[in-house]
């Protein structure tokens, strides 16, 4: 029976005013798994107030109090690990050790957050006059709007969601309607571990429901994860209407295989990065600028990996890729397919929808390897979203450093060689927010920032401390106990 989820308001679950439901289907086998509000105007009203007014009292609360729910969320999601990664791959289809991997990242941001709940350093300098004492500290923002994605679906509001919190400010949380189950596993186990009510309310919904979030006059903060396209247009009302923001929007990541590169370990990075979680990852590398000399060997041995690759259900223990997450996805790789083609590149492998043997009621879609493709074409430009990857030759360390730069994303890159100056060179001229050397495209951990240059964001970073950051404002203090007036600047020995 597929289960109904309502949203979560000032501590209570409660059912839509909209009246309106939608429901969400299992992307390998096409059956509903459940259904949850599609929230209105007055929904998210209802959410925002709730934590407005739970942000008074929530913003005093000592942050080390803070920061023990969250710890005990943290151990309550590591006790339901296998329940929640499950639910995981039921509503998204990742293969279920990848949701395993996707939880345990929002465990590990939990505990990382929790523990920030005793440091959050600010600054203390001296200060150019006697008897005065300077410091900044931090202060939240307000009320957060964390909006997110269905591809990590635990991890991603896991982090946004804690370091708003234990930065003292109070959270809506919009998740994708492509992953409810998770969202609401989330914010129960959150309830469960003691966070007062209101301090975090759940609206479901889609676009619609964001966008009423999003321009809801007291959210002051809009942390989103998703398409250049929404984000663009949230960063420009966040623009005009001075809301804080932080933006995440995707890639189009490319691992560099030089000549002198172990080329079995580079095969391996490339069949992780390219086609784990069906390619859904912001971090995906969707292009292999590969040397001259390697192309063909490298060609070869992709394309036989991506022809061995099995599909099916994610909770399957023989599966290594599972669906792509709707019928919307599969037919924009589809057509991807038409554009890779109309533009002369040529589908080594891969190439059209995956069917029999259990496939038919899903949403899969074949490994894919275009070859002949040349850095300005579409499918070398536009982030495809599915298990579709490039290969594109180059000359040279310096041409390859110049393809992987030149697109509009700037998330992750990846080079293999076995030389410590290419590698350093290479690392100092690509331009992306995150660089790996000899390991591919995907793997960030929690404890250092994580996001992207040009259109991948807009110069936040999720995780590590940056995190903080993006959560919260500086105030400067300065504390004058000479009992006399004191002027900055003005006050000097020399007049
Ligand atoms: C995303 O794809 O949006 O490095 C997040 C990685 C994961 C996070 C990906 N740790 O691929």
């Amino acid at each position: 029976m597929p289960q109904t989820y309502q949203n979560y308001i000032n501590g209570r679950w409660t059912g839509p005013r909209s009246g309106a439901w939608l429901e969400r289907e299992n992307p390998a086998a096409g059956d509903i798994t459940c259904s949850f509000p599609d929230s209105g105007p007055d929904d998210v009203a209802d959410a925002v107030k709730a934590a407005a007014d739970a942000y008074d009292s929530w913003r005093f609360v000592p942050a080390p109090r803070r920061a023990e729910v969250l710890f005990r969320a943290a151990e309550m999601m590591l006790a339901r690990k296998e329940e929640l990664s499950r639910d995981v791959t039921v509503e998204m289809g990742k293969v279920l050790k990848e949701a395993r991997g996707d939880v345990q990242e929002g465990i590990d941001m939990t505990y990382y957050v929790a523990g920030e709940g005793r440091r959050m350093w600010g600054q203390t300098t001296p200060s150019e006059l006697p008897n005065k004492f300077n410091m900044s500290v931090r202060q939240p923002h307000g009320i957060v709007a964390a909006i997110t994605p269905w591809n990590f679906p635990v991890a991603i509001p896991c982090w946004k969601l804690m370091p708003a919190l234990v930065t003292g400010n109070t959270a809506v949380f919009k998740p994708s309607p492509h992953s409810p189950m998770s969202a609401y596993n989330l914010v129960r186990i959150l309830e469960e571990a003691g966070l007062p009510p209101g301090v975090l309310n759940l609206v479901f919904g889609g676009d619609k429901t964001g966008a009423a979030l999003v321009e809801e006059p007291r959210v002051s903060m809009v942390s989103f994860t998703g398409s250049l396209e929404v984000g663009r247009e949230i960063g420009a009302y966040c623009g005009r209407n001075n809301k804080r923001l932080h933006l995440e929007m995707g890639g189009k990541n490319a691992i560099i295989v030089l000549d002198d590169a172990d080329i079995a370990l580079a095969i391996e990075g490339a069949v992780w990065s390219a086609f784990g979680t069906s390619g859904q990852r912001c971090t995906a590398a969707s292009r292999m600028i590969v040397q001259e000399r390697v192309a063909p060997a490298f060609t070869d041995q992709l394309v036989s990996r991506a022809r061995a690759l099995r599909l099916g259900d994610g909770l399957e223990a023989t599966t290594d890729v599972g669906p792509v997450v709707n019928q919307p996805a599969l037919e924009k790789v589809q057509r991807y397919m038409d554009i890779g083609r109309d533009e002369g590149a040529a589908v080594a492998c891969g190439g059209s929808r995956a069917t029999g043997d259990g496939l038919d009621r899903g949403y899969f879609f074949q490994p894919t390897v275009f070859t002949d493709v040349r850095p300005r074409m579409r499918v070398a430009q536009e982030e495809i979203f599915g298990p579709v990857t490039d290969i594109i030759t180059c000359s040279d360390l310096e041409q390859a450093v110049d393809i992987n730069n030149g697109v509009q994303y700037g998330l992750t890159s990846a080079i293999y060689t076995r030389d410590i100056s290419r590698a350093f060179k290479a690392m100092e001229r690509i331009s992306t927010g995150i660089v790996y050397i000899n390991a591919g495209t995907i793997g960030a951990e929690v404890q250092l920032p994580f996001g992207g240059t040009r259109g991948t964001g807009n110069g936040h970073r999720e995780a590590g401390q940056a995190a903080l950051d993006s959560y919260s404002e500086w105030k400067s203090v300065y504390i004058d106990y000479s009992g006399r007036l004191q002027k900055a600047q003005i006050d000097r020995p020399d007049g």
